[in-house]
């Protein structure tokens, strides 16, 4: 584990950024046509979506790749407390809080003959000891115990560990990475890091968590979270009455990331207003995780492929802790009302997927303020690499040269 960041700088965005995103919700509110400089996208083709071959690339290429949220610190309270992740990478994993309070993430496989070696979804013990012949490993992966051990006489238990995967912790989020050779977490991230490193996000709980599992792509889920043109159709009595849908500055990052600002209806941000309380922000970090920040929570949305036409969509939220006993009811009020938003949301992702499925869809066609879409699908040729993806599936890259950097913003 490495707790990175730690940048404290209140806004969590520097001031001339922070004045660039509020030139842009501006100019966004008036313009009526896209900027001078974007030409209009490719469309998307629908196989993207659809296919086997696509989808095996994207996991080997993307997800067993990148650093994905798997916890947070406070499901760890103690040495020997553990938690089972088994979503997506093709592997049974265990993540641990080891004796000197490093939490790390191993392959749930034994070294013997591959059993799990902790049987509980989540919990705490005394030691890894594996559920078929008892193999004993403690916190940090070592193989300790190995009982009649005299039956093993070529057996070097110092180099029969639990195999490890990267695991780190940025604002008390715990990441883990299939990729040995990835780099470290709060460099992946860039500047979201140090967004999320404005918080007190690692002194948060988590105060509530659901799954589900939708039938349709993963990246139908994520699409959904991108943009907010669909807010006036989807949400007319919730998020379309609360936010100006015109009014929206894209933050593009290196390696996948963006944010989304979107101003109040009604209400400019106020040049004197963190622009975190002023707008709604929500960051994407590549390639499953949606983060819409609130004041003292945020909310994670991460989405797990399952196969090409499913995903389970899983919802996690943090905020203060609140001491024993139940959520108090304001809080489980909030959590309800993000939860209906949601529903709205998910009612178009099922039907999408049976249009994609047929021949009825001739591609995806995005407007400048879906922008954010089509850079995911850069991004997911990128690490796949372009060479190996199928005839008539990839994507020409477009957006690279419109990444939010210093000086400059998104395109203008
Ligand atoms: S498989 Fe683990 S001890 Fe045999
Ligand atoms: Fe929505």
């Amino acid at each position: 584990m490495v707790e990175s960041g730690g940048m404290e700088r209140g806004l969590g965005v520097d001031g001339i950024l922070a004045d660039r995103i509020r030139a842009e919700l501006q100019r966004e509110s008036v313009r009526r046509a896209p900027p001078n400089s974007f030409r209009p996208l490719p469309e998307i083709p629908g196989g993207r979506y659809t296919r086997q071959d696509f989808f095996d690339l994207e996991v080997e290429g993307v997800f067993r790749r990148s650093w994905l949220l798997a916890a947070h610190v406070s499901e760890f309270p103690e040495a020997g407390s553990y938690k089972r992740f088994e979503r997506l990478l093709k592997a049974p994993i265990v993540i641990i809080r080891g004796r000197d309070g490093v939490i790390r993430a191993f392959y749930n496989t034994c070294r013997h003959r591959g059993a799990p070696v902790v049987k509980d979804a989540q919990g705490k013990c005394n030691i890894m000891r594996c559920q078929f012949h008892s193999w004993g490993y403690d916190f940090d992966g070592r193989l300790v115990n190995v009982p009649d051990e005299y039956e093993f006489p070529e057996l070097d238990k110092s180099a029969r560990g639990l195999l490890p995967l990267r695991c780190e912790v940025l604002k008390g989020v715990v990441f883990i990475n299939e990729d040995l050779d990835a780099p470290p977490l709060a460099d992946w991230m860039g500047s979201v890091a140090d967004e999320w490193s404005a918080t007190s996000m690692g002194d948060w709980t988590v105060d509530y968590r659901w799954s589900r599992v939708m039938n349709c792509n993963w990246k139908c889920v994520v699409d959904a979270f991108q943009e907010v043109y669909h807010i006036n159709t989807v949400h007319p009595k919730t998020v379309g009455l609360a936010l100006d849908h015109t009014s929206a500055a894209v933050g593009l990052m290196p390696n996948g990331h963006s944010r989304l600002c979107v101003s109040r209806n009604g209400a400019p941000p106020d040049p004197a207003e963190d622009i975190y309380v002023s707008t709604s922000v929500s960051h994407t970090l590549w390639p499953n995780l949606i983060g819409p920040r609130g004041n003292g929570n945020v909310k994670f949305i991460v989405v797990w492929p399952l196969a090409p036409g499913q995903c389970e969509i899983e919802v996690t939220g943090l905020g203060l802790p609140w001491g024993d006993g139940p959520l108090p009811p304001d809080r489980v009020a909030a959590n309800l009302a993000f939860d209906a938003v949601l529903e709205e949301d998910m009612v178009n992702l099922q039907p999408i997927q049976a249009s994609l499925d047929s021949t009825a869809f001739s591609g995806m066609m995005l407007g400048y303020q879906e922008r954010r879409i089509y850079w995911a699908h850069e991004v997911i040729d990128e690490m796949i690499g372009r060479d190996r993806i199928p005839p008539g599936l990839a994507v020409e890259p477009r957006l690279a040269g419109a990444l939010e950097s210093e000086p400059g913003i998104t395109l203008e």
